[in-house]
């Protein structure tokens, strides 16, 4: 579907050299691809995205742009435009920008993120802040590094999955609308009554939503970062939970209270778990389950993981389930591996 006519920015160029410089207008972010292109006799008109941008006032100078004009052109089917795939935790979008740009200067760098941002926000009504990742995801408390380009500067957002609600600031604590899959596979295995346990439980997802569908299991939910916990406790209240219990500081400091006390226990840290897996077996009863989620090469090198593991502590473990969740990167992939503590 096309749509109206609109005044836009536009470059107008001679027909034998447009090829060549929609080439480099593409390559360097500099089409608004809002507008379609349009021609006359002799020349061509590209809508543009900046029309300050030096590389274009290069172009004039060499004589290849013949100038900067006012057209009206035709806006393009919104549908259309090509996005970068993006993460969605409830405002909050989270985009990569894509590769093609990988080796431009920061400042150009959010140039093209604030168009795409911009474009996010048109497209999709829910959407009220579009931020662009800076780096992967650091540190202890695994927070992701972006940057807001357009909508509200805040990262703070309620996030809803699986019925539940979760409020959160993406800024300071994790959350992964990519787990969602694991989280219903676990909830739908989960037995009511039992004894659930999960380090390592951010702002709640896997705790909230098992509660929730096990009103007979008690959920023992710890998180080590302050700020994620504070978010922990409000969302069990908003989902007016009685049967989570917030436990705060370090997964370790669960064994002296709850040894041999677990029926299940989830270990979503895939980036060091296997540090965490004699917490595991101190915390496990005879036929508990647990899900272990590692950074590996390969699922069966976690799998192998689990096995020296439980040689150590004198457990025996019996592997029920194991695959890839996802890519981590190109080498790397986030296994999850489901055993049971037999003895
Ligand atoms: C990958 S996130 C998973 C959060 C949540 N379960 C989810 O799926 O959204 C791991 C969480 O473990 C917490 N964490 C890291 N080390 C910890 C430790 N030693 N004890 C308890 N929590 C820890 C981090 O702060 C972070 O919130």
């Amino acid at each position: 579907m096309i749509r109206s006519e609109l005044m836009a920015r536009a470059v107008k160029i001679k027909k034998q050299n447009a090829e060549k410089v929609r080439r480099f207008l593409v390559k360097n972010g500099l089409i608004d691809f809002g507008y379609l292109p349009s021609s006359s006799k002799d020349f061509i008109f590209f809508p543009i995205s900046d029309e300050k941008s030096v590389k274009i006032r290069q172009l004039i100078k060499s004589g290849e742009i013949e100038a900067i004009v006012n057209k009206k052109l035709k806006e393009q089917d919104r549908e259309r435009v090509s996005l970068p795939p993006f993460d969605i935790i409830g405002g909050v979008a989270i985009f990569e920008l894509p590769k093609e740009y990988k080796d431009k200067t920061d400042s150009e760098k959010e140039k093209i993120a604030k168009e795409i941002g911009k474009k996010i926000l048109a497209h999709h009504k829910n959407i009220t802040t579009a931020a662009f990742k800076t780096g992967g995801i650091k540190g202890p408390y695994r927070i992701r590094s972006f940057k807001i380009v357009s909508g509200k500067k805040s990262a703070f957002t309620l996030h809803k999955e699986m019925g539940c609600r979760f409020l959160i600031d993406v800024s300071k604590a994790y959350y992964s609308p990519r787990l969602s899959f694991e989280r219903k596979r676990i909830n739908s295995i989960s037995k009511d009554g039992e004894n659930v346990f999960v380090p390592f439980a951010g702002v709640g997802p896997f705790a909230i939503i098992i509660a929730k569908y096990h009103p007979n299991s008690t959920v023992y939910a710890n998180e080590l970062n302050p700020e994620a916990y504070k978010y922990l406790k409000e969302n069990i209240k908003l989902n007016k939970l009685s049967n989570v219990i917030p436990i705060p500081g370090d997964a370790r400091g669960l064994v002296e209270k709850y040894r041999r006390k677990a029926d299940r226990i989830i270990m979503p840290l895939p980036m060091s778990a296997d540090e965490f897996l004699d917490v595991a077996f101190a915390l496990a009863r005879k036929n508990c389950v647990v899900h272990f989620y590692f950074f590996a090469f390969s699922v069966k090198d976690a799998e192998e993981i689990v096995k020296q593991a439980a040689k150590k502590e004198k457990r025996k473990v019996k592997i029920l389930f194991s695959r890839a969740v996802r890519a981590y990167s190109p080498e790397i992939l986030e296994a999850v591996i489901d055993f049971k503590v037999i003895d």
